[in-house]
């Protein structure tokens, strides 16, 4: 790499800039990312990794380049993580890190989100800030759906998006910005008038988290220009040719069309290379070498576009943005009919990938891999685009129809071939044309079946001339529905024609019961639905032609509607402090995440932001592909040979015990003998580089001896594979209970599991130091002291050698409470065998493949209950998917039998859990830790109870709901309990009786899409249930200066912890927070730590460090009365220069706690944190698609610490909530393979996922004496919340099943995914797609 001098580049040197510095590279390799570039070569850490594949926006920066043929400026989000370093030439780059600094200056970008609170875990903002800037970079006033539209391609799984939006709204014309304009005159941020919002009439109701008029001006004008060099570099010039050799792989890049041509001839199994969305798929996780790379991306003649005689021509390296704006303005300036295919392409790419994928991928690309899922090939089809191909002999035209695909991913191009140009032709005056995509998730997901469909009619007439529908996701490639279309020409557009069209296509869109991607059924009832869609907007156009067609029944219109996603609203309520409070004092205050701003300017540090090593290695895992198998052999030959390679290490380089585990020890560090999960670790190998190590660690041979793997809950129950022991939980009479009851009903529910998806993935790197065994790790984990013990124990050394590191992490969730040490004690172990520090970050995929996640449940019961809807017994059983070993399987099932009541009162009760032990990876701890698993199937009972009876479900569950001083069945009594209030503020905030009278309305007067309405309540026990780690320690070091050292036993993963101490400390000691500083959570300063979990860590340590600052504050006193009119440091130093001791330890624990299972005595839980959530959802019946209207969440948190940090959780968990239970679905092969490996097909919620209307209100007047300054625990307890979308989504297909006449109790799974909502609205099209009998086929995913 060179940075210096400005000379023209060789054809093998690569020249770009990097936030305005000019970088040459010489030896550029063709297989590097520019992410693996910025962070491990020029040390530029804000871009962060979350998923490399396109899918999570962690890794966004913004490109710019001077386009010569439009002779434009480009700037451009795109995807770090895909962009090919070679593909960088003559381009600026710009990271978080160009755009501005906390110790320089913020960009108003960085600023806005970290004070808006839109930055917890602060992972995902550096790609969030850059998507922002690019954005404005192209468009300073944008409008609310413009930033919507940036951030299809980020995901962030802590905030729950809302305040991002609220805080970037601050620059939309929405928000009020001017855009700088108004700069002269006083711009509207600099005036404080902004987006600040009206405050409520309760005097000390506060409804503002941030003010807008504290944040800096934003002036467009400001920003870094591109560089003049690169400018005079590409004006007036065509790009030379290039190349670029590396290790595996060639970069050509041709300069002519003439040259391409002729590479093309002499390669024809090159990889033409554009956006590399595709390529670097291939590359990175399907292991493919492509020895020969031709990179034609910013030819003009691929990337021209002209408009044709018979419609545009699109050059084949345009890409989808580009290609889109065309459209747009086609749209606008051309007659209505001309454009009806464009608006099909247009409408195909509001939903395709994100912004930063739809930046660079190309419509040639889309078109030449050939995907049977592509969204616009269907189009293309259906609508017979002309391809023009092009060989160094001669061009072609041939058009897109049914001939044109061969096979999978196969097409009728040559090799010698290129795509030249795409022809998208206008359509005629009796043409109707119309796209769809379904998908799990709308925004950025790929889809479950993709449709384009053509009609043209005689003139006059609603009789068919001719039609074309095209499916993806029908059959391996794209396919047209041929037979079907024949049948219905000449025919009259009508019910009859519908008929026939349905019967036809449900015999010719058939699939076979096996198909990969699953949901047959579904599927196939999908091709008849969005026909029936696009039947119905025929006849509307033909009738609004004037035609004379059948009419459209008025209750059939809103099946027919395009989705429009309308920008979200929200309101926050919450008990400001009172007034004359003291400034310093911030406690209850909405105070800011003490990293947020450093997390938006990337200068953060995060595990793998740890500079490296100079002899520091990478290691790879080495994991099991078979589910249950001994293992006959290990060959790592082949691995040994590769370049960089170190070592491999395995279960004889463990030199302590290879028995692991969090609370028994019945795991292996590395397995030796048998495996008994896909992804159980065997080994790892070492290598210098990250690339190296992975390429050797797939090259270890293993060979299996096969046994026969469970996977299921039902495997497990059929072969009675439970551990130990089963838990009871019981109180009454249950036999008495039933006796009483007037009706006794049954029901089962299954609850998938969830993957945590922290964005940052687990990272761990092990540093030996050198002497008595001493080693230090930093690692990502919520559990320092696991992790020290783990680790001594896999070394064989004392604990007292092991110090464990955690400065931040990229989110938890329970997910690096216990798993985070399967790989730290592996890196140790390797760190250990060489003597060298050794770093490994785990992929995303193999994240999600080795650390398990949620458990799955199932729930049977049986359910007591009379007229009137009050239940009066209940006998439950709980079987969860524990995995391979026990982890926190059993603490996790009792916290699901805590919660089998939620919040109602059962007099007669008894409650099982069996936790299966299967051969999946080990299932862990996840927010809420087994309590939703217990709610939720709580919820399935009472839905049933009302359903069965005919009756409100919200009558029946206020009927039912706890009150003040009952008992639960584990005998604890129910004192301060605020959950009515919180349901009748819940009710009156949400409008519920008006909005239930509304939904009843809409439901008579719509067909097809259906409103739910539900409301659910949460009553949440707060305390580990294993007694002995509600403790705390606390360590406080005041310095001579006067400045603090905080220390305390919890871990930070963006919950905003260190904040809420550092307020309790500055409040205890009586000094601005600005003084405090907490550096890290460690075990050689506070030991013995409990993992940072089950919502409790800001009682517990806040108690710590409140006892550690009082100690001080004690020692401090006489030095404050003797001089009471001195400064804080005064006294510190008075102390110190007396010999005082300025340093003191805290400890607490929770009082009066210690629950036993078998006398049913105890108390299990210090207090409740209650809440209530009330949902509205719109179902669209036929594609099983739903919308979040709204949602009203009141929640008692006593006196919040941080009511912006709270609400944050709150939302936050929410979302999370909301993903688990409507969203996110693990696939699982019968095998045991997990499916589902990173965030292209397991769907987290997105920006657009976000309620329509979100309002949150914090109880007022609810102090709770359990828990410091009166605040409750908060980060578990709204997860569950989010139940209420599912129930109102059941709600709403209950209301479809009535129009087929059905009604009553009905089965349906957690999550209500597209596909489950579908099948559950039995009618007319389902039945005409039966679903294949169980046992005649084995399915392509198994529910776990
Ligand atoms: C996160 C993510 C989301 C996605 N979402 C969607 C989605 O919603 N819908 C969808 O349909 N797809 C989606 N894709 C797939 C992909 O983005 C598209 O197929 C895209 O259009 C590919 O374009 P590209 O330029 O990046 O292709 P590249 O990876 O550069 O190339 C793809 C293939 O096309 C060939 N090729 C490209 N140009 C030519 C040419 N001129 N002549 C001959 N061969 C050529 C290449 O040899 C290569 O085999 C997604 C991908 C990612 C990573
Ligand atoms: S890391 Fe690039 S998109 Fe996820
Ligand atoms: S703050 Fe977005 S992922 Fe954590």
């Amino acid at each position: 790499m060179d940075t210096s001098g400005a000379q023209s580049p060789r054809p093998d040197e690569l020249l770009f800039f990097v936030n305005g510095q000019k970088i040459v590279e010489r030896n550029a390799d063709p297989e590097t990312t520019l992410l693996t570039y910025l962070r491990r070569k020029l040390g530029l850490t804000g871009t962060k990794l979350g998923c490399a594949e396109g899918g999570c926006g962690a890794c966004t920066v913004m490109l710019s380049r001077y386009q010569t043929h439009t002779e434009q400026l480009l700037h451009y989000a795109v995807n770090a993580c895909l962009a090919p370093l070679c593909s960088l030439h003559l381009v600026a780059v710009t990271t978080v890190e160009g755009i501005g600094s906390v110790a320089k200056k913020l960009h108003p970008v960085q600023e806005r989100i970290a004070r808006a609170h839109g930055s917890q875990c602060g992972f995902c903002t550096p790609g969030i800030v850059m998507s922002m800037y690019a954005l404005l970079r192209n468009n300073p006033t944008p409008k609310m759906a413009d930033v919507e539209e940036a951030f299809q391609g980020n995901l962030c799984r802590c905030t729950g998006y809302r305040p991002i939006l609220e805080g970037y709204k601050t620059f939309t014309v929405e928000g009020g910005c001017c855009g700088g304009r108004g700069r002269d005159n006083g711009c509207c941020m600099a005036n404080g008038s902004g987006a600040e919002r009206s405050s409520e009439e309760v005097v000390d109701e506060a409804t503002s988290l941030f003010n807008a008029a504290d944040f800096a001006p934003f002036d467009p004008t400001q920003e870094v220009i591109f560089p003049p060099e690169l400018m005079s570099l590409t004006k007036g010039q065509r790009s030379a040719s290039l190349c670029f050799h590396g290790d595996r792989a060639t970069w050509l890049q041709p300069n002519s069309l003439d040259e391409f041509l002729r590479l093309k001839w002499k390669h024809p199994d090159a990889r033409v290379v554009v956006g590399n969305t595709e390529v670097g798929i291939e590359v990175k996780f399907k292991s493919m070498v492509y020895p020969v790379i031709l990179a034609p991306a910013f030819m003009p003649e691929l990337n021209a576009v002209r408009r044709s005689e018979d419609g545009v021509v699109f050059g084949a390296a345009c890409t989808l943005s580009h290609m889109g704006a065309v459209l747009r303005q086609e749209v606008e300036t051309l007659p209505p009919h001309q454009t009806q295919v464009f608006l099909a392409v247009l409408e195909q790419l509001r939903w395709f990938a994100g912004l930063q994928i739809r930046n660079v991928a190309a419509v040639g690309g889309n078109i030449m891999t050939a995907s049977p899922i592509s969204d616009l090939n269907p189009v293309f089809m259906a609508t017979g685009c002309k391809l023009t191909l092009m060989d160094k002999d001669g061009s072609r035209v041939v058009r897109m129809d049914d001939t044109f695909f061969t096979g999978y991913r196969r097409t009728v191009v040559r090799p010698q071939e290129i795509l030249v140009s795409i022809e998208i032709p206008y359509s005629q005056k009796t043409q109707f044309v119309s796209a769809f995509k379904q998908s799990p998730r709308r925004e950025d997901d790929i889809s479950t079946v993709t449709a384009a469909m053509s009609v043209t009619f005689t003139p006059g007439t609603d009789v068919v001339e001719d039609l074309r529908l095209s499916y993806g996701g029908m059959a391996a490639t794209t396919t047209m529905a041929t037979r079907t279309a024949e049948t219905l020409l000449g025919r009259r557009w009508g019910e009859e024609l519908l008929q026939d069209a349905c019967s036809s296509l449900a015999q010719e869109m058939t699939l076979d019961p096996s198909a990969p991607g699953g949901m047959v059924t579904y599927r196939r009832t999908l091709s008849l639905s969005l026909f029936y869609k696009f039947y119905l907007t025929v006849l509307q156009k033909l009738r609004d032609q004037g035609v004379k067609a059948d009419e459209v029944r008025a209750d059939c219109l809103s099946a027919a509607d395009v989705y429009h996603a309308e920008t979200p609203s929200s309101v926050q309520v919450y008990q400001a402090v009172p007034e004359g409070r003291v400034q310093d004092d911030v406690v209850g205050r909405p105070m800011m995440h003490l990293s947020a701003l450093k997390q938006a300017t990337g200068e953060a540090v995060y595990c793998d932001d740890v500079p490296l090593y100079e002899n520091e290695l990478y290691l790879s895992l080495v994991t099991s592909t078979r589910a249950h198998a001994n293992i006959l052999s290990i060959d790592t030959s082949a691995a040994e040979q590769l370049p960089g390679v170190v070592c491999c290490v395995f279960a004889a380089d463990i030199p302590g015990s290879n028995a692991t585990g969090a609370v028994q020890y019945d795991e292996t560090v590395l397995a030796d003998r048998q495996v008994t999960c896909v992804g159980h670790i065997i080994g790892a190998v070492v290598a210098d580089t990250q690339l190296h190590a992975q390429r050797a660690a797939k090259a270890v041979r293993i060979q299996y001896e096969e046994l026969q793997p469970l996977v299921t809950i039902q495997e497990a129950i059929a072969a009675q594979s439970f551990y130990q022991p089963i838990r009871t939980l019981q109180s009454g009479d249950l036999e008495a209970g039933f006796k009483q009851a007037d009706h006794v009903l049954e029901g089962e529910m299954h609850m998938g599991g969830q993957e945590h998806f922290y964005l940052e993935t687990n990272v761990s790197l092990a540093v030996p130091r050198g002497e008595d065994g001493e080693i230090e790790l930093f690692v990502s984990t919520q559990s320092a002291a696991k992790t020290q013990s783990l680790v001594a124990k896999a070394l064989g050394v004392p604990a007292n050698r092991v110090v464990v590191r955690v400065k931040r992490m990229g989110g938890g969730f329970g997910g690096k409470e216990t798993r985070t040490t399967v790989l730290s004690t592996v890196v140790a172990v390797a760190a250990n065998k060489l003597k060298r520090p050794v770093r490994c970050m785990l992929d995303r995929d193999e994240d999600m493949l080795v650390t398990g996640g949620r458990h799955p449940f199932y729930g049977k019961y049986k359910v007591g209950f009379l007229n009137s809807g009050k239940v009066v017994a209940l006998d439950v059983s709980y079987y969860s998917n524990a995995g391979n070993s026990m982890d926190l399987s059993l603490s996790i099932m009792e916290r699901a039998l805590f919660h089998m009541e939620n919040s109602y009162s059962v007099a007669n009760v008894r409650g099982r859990g069996f936790m299966c032990r299967t051969n999946l990876p080990s299932n862990t701890a996840f927010r809420g830790f087994g309590g939703p698993q217990g709610m939720m199937i709580a919820e399935s009972w009472i839905t049933d109870v009302a359903q069965s009876l005919g009756r409100p479900a919200e009558e029946v569950r206020r009927l039912n709901l706890y009150v003040e001083g009952e008992s639960t069945p584990y005998t604890q009594i129910l004192t301060q309990f605020t959950l009515d209030r919180c349901w009748d503020e819940c009710l009156s905030r949400s409008g519920y009786q008006q909005r239930r009278a509304a939904v009843n309305i809409y439901n008579s007067q719509n067909r097809w899409t259906k409103r739910g309405l539900a409301i659910v309540p949460t009553k949440f026990g707060i305390s580990f249930t294993a007694l002995f780690l509600n403790q705390a320690g606390a360590l406080v070091h005041i310095y001579t200066d006067g400045s603090v050292l905080l220390t305390h036993g919890g871990t930070e993963m963006g919950q905003g912890l260190h904040t809420k101490m550092i307020q309790v400390a500055s409040r205890v000691l009586g000094i601005p927070c600005s003084k405090i500083h907490i550096s890290e959570t460690s075990t050689n300063t506070v030991p013995n730590t409990s993992p940072t979990a089950a919502s409790a860590s800001s009682d517990l340590n806040g108690a710590a460090v409140q006892n550690a600052c009082e100690i001080l504050v004690k020692r401090l006193e006489p030095y404050k009365t003797k001089s009471p009119k001195g400064s804080w440091e005064d006294w510190v130093r008075a102390a110190y220069f007396d010999r005082v001791n300025l340093s003191a330890n805290g400890f607490y624990k929770t009082p009066d706690l210690g629950y036993d299972f078998v006398s049913n005595s105890g108390r299990a839980f210090n207090y409740f944190t209650y809440g209530v959530a009330c949902s509205e959802v719109e179902v669209d019946c036929l594609t099983g698609a739903h919308k979040n209207l709204s949602t009203t969440i009141v929640m008692d948190v006593g006196h919040s610490l941080n009511p912006a940090i709270d609400i944050g959780q709150v939302e936050g968990g929410f979302m999370q909530g909301l993903g688990l239970f409507t969203l996110e679905e693990l696939h699982y092969s019968p095998q045991g393979v997990l499916l589902t490996r990173g965030p292209g097909s397991y769907k987290i919620p997105a920006f657009g996922d976000i309620p329509t209307q979100l309002t949150v209100s914090l109880l007022r007047d609810a102090p709770n004496d359990k828990a410091i300054f009166a605040s409750k625990a908060v980060g578990e307890p709204p997860l569950f919340l989010a139940s209420a979308n599912f129930y109102a989504i059941k709600d709403a297909i209950a209301a479809a099943r009535l129009e087929s006449g059905i009604s009553g109790p009905f089965r349906l799974d957690s999550p209500a995914s597209s596909e489950r909502i579908r099948n559950a609205c039995s009618d007319r099209f389902t039945k005409l797609c039966p679903p294949a009998e169980p046992s005649s086929f084995v399915p392509w995913s198994v529910q776990v």
